[in-house]
């Protein structure tokens, strides 16, 4: 650690509420979420997803705005310097590390997928899109472009017109980041989120209305398609033996950490550049609140009920890549002015998309300034390499986008809730959840209630481990 690197800040309150919905509102909100709440039987999986987001998505997101704030009061941004700030060990540093490898691994294939959402908007745009040729057009589409057809290197690498649009995201995010917290993350966020929930509203209000869109299939009405996400039983199977899968369990809580973009280094970086006063409790639950809304009420009730309403329940259910790629551009051509509706979407996912991938990156730009004392530039470029070496890498080695889910899976859910529990843990019994709540008093508008110390101490890392276990077991007996 060479010490403290020079300051950087927000430049206003609503700026970093607003960052940080960036970094939470993403490609989790509107691919993500629905294709696993369709996966696990949609109102079956709500429930884990509520239980989680109370136990484990709130109080930690609290736990990270408050340890962040004192980490940085200290003039550490890093996570290895926060986690030093927490746990006085020499160990901690290691953990911290963790903290930016974890966010910097999911870099490396979501800004895959931000060009993919690029590069769908520019075929609207350009009027491709439409393809008029049913399902297996976007699927041959998605298979040649992501190189799925062909031999080792996928995720579209060996098509020369989509690495134009992956440079163009490698580049947009580097610059981003290059110009720094006020002037680069926060300024992005504070004009993408605001468009990206009016758009999304919009996409919404016309889901919603399109009411029985073929009279000769009655059932396939909006009111089903929404009991298709939110009823918990299912013709085939009782809500309760849904609910007795460890798996969903578990990805219901990987999900909670991946939307909202805590249990890994981001948020403590984020808030680590607050002043002493800035409000950390009302803060951390805007962002929440904003996040859960674009989640549930955006981006589950526009893509289940779409897909449900215009090709039927089996659609609804295909799977993360298959409903955002393929199953969705199928929807809007069969809606009026869809090419309208599919652009906006795909501009949308991009958007999300980019607000999240910077924030994946800070952490590691914090640690090379303030650990290696490299400069911005030294440390953007360092950066950039690294990345874009590591997505060809495993672009390669990835056996199509099997490789991709597979990975999604290890680091954005399984990696995600291991360091969630390292650091629940340090925040409650290390760095002390009374000391925490005093923390988090400091400046807030909402003060934590006390019992909340209770939930950091005892329920989270109660639960998280339970899961984890039951989930283990599971898989291994
Ligand atoms: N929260 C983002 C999303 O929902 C993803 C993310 C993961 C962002 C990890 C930052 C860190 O898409």
């Amino acid at each position: 650690m060479t010490g403290p690197a020079k300051k950087e800040s927000w430049g206003s309150m609503l700026g970093v509420i607003l960052a940080v919905m960036g970094s939470a509102i993403g490609l989790g909100n509107f691919l993500r979420f629905p294709g696993l709440a369709a996966k696990y039987e949609g109102g079956a999986f709500m429930i884990p997803y509520f239980v989680a987001l109370l136990l484990l998505g709130i109080p930690i997101a609290w736990l990270e705005w408050t340890m962040g704030r004192a980490g940085g009061q200290k003039g550490f941004h890093s996570t290895p310097g926060i986690f030093r700030v927490i746990w006085p060990h020499r160990a901690s540093p290691y953990v911290g590390f963790l903290g930016l490898i974890v966010p910097v691994g999911i870099y490396m294939y979501y800004v895959v997928i931000e060009a993919w959402c690029l590069y769908y908007a520019y075929q609207y745009a350009i009027g491709t899109f439409p393809l008029h040729d049913g399902a297996t057009a976007y699927q041959s589409f998605f298979a040649d472009f992501t190189g799925q057809s062909a031999n080792g290197i996928l995720f579209g690498f060996e098509h020369s017109n989509f690495i134009v649009f992956l440079l163009i995201c490698y580049v947009l995010n580097m610059i981003i980041i290059y110009r720094g917290l006020a002037g680069g993350i926060e300024l992005v966020s504070m004009i993408g989120i605001p468009v990206l929930f009016v758009s999304a509203v919009a996409i919404l209000v016309r889901v919603l209305t399109l009411g029985t869109p073929d009279p000769a299939l009655p059932e396939q009405n909006v009111l089903n398609g929404l009991g298709f996400m939110w009823n918990p039983q299912t013709e085939s199977k009782s809500f309760l033996e849904s609910l007795s899968n460890g798996e969903m369990w578990l990805a219901a809580a990987g999900q909670i950490f991946f939307t909202l973009s805590v249990g890994f280094g981001v948020i403590i970086t984020y808030s680590s550049y607050l002043k002493k006063d800035d409000d950390v409790v009302l803060s951390a639950t805007t962002s929440v609140a904003g996040n859960t809304f674009a989640e549930v009420a955006l981006g589950g009730m526009i893509t289940i009920p779409a897909a449900f309403i215009l090709l039927g329940p089996a659609a609804a259910g295909g799977g993360t890549f298959q409903l955002g790629f393929i199953t969705l551009p199928l929807v809007f051509e069969q809606m009026p002015i869809g090419s309208l509706f599919g652009f906006l979407w795909f501009s949308l996912l991009f958007i999300a998309a980019i607000t999240s991938s910077i924030s994946m990156l800070q952490p590691a730009i914090a640690f090379f300034e303030e650990g290696i004392g490299t400069s911005r530039r030294a440390s953007v470029t360092l950066l950039s390499f690294v990345t874009f070496v590591g997505t060809v890498v495993v672009a390669y080695f990835s056996k199509g986008l099997i490789g991709l889910d597979q990975m999604d899976f290890w680091i954005g859910t399984v990696c995600i809730f291991l360091l969630a529990t390292i650091q629940v843990i340090l925040g409650g019994w290390v760095f002390g959840a009374d000391r925490l709540i005093a923390e988090a008093r400091k400046g807030s508008v909402l003060s934590l209630p006390r019992w909340i110390a209770f939930v950091i101490r005892f329920v989270s890392p109660v639960y998280l481990i339970v899961v984890f276990i039951v989930w283990l077991y599971q898989n291994l007996g």
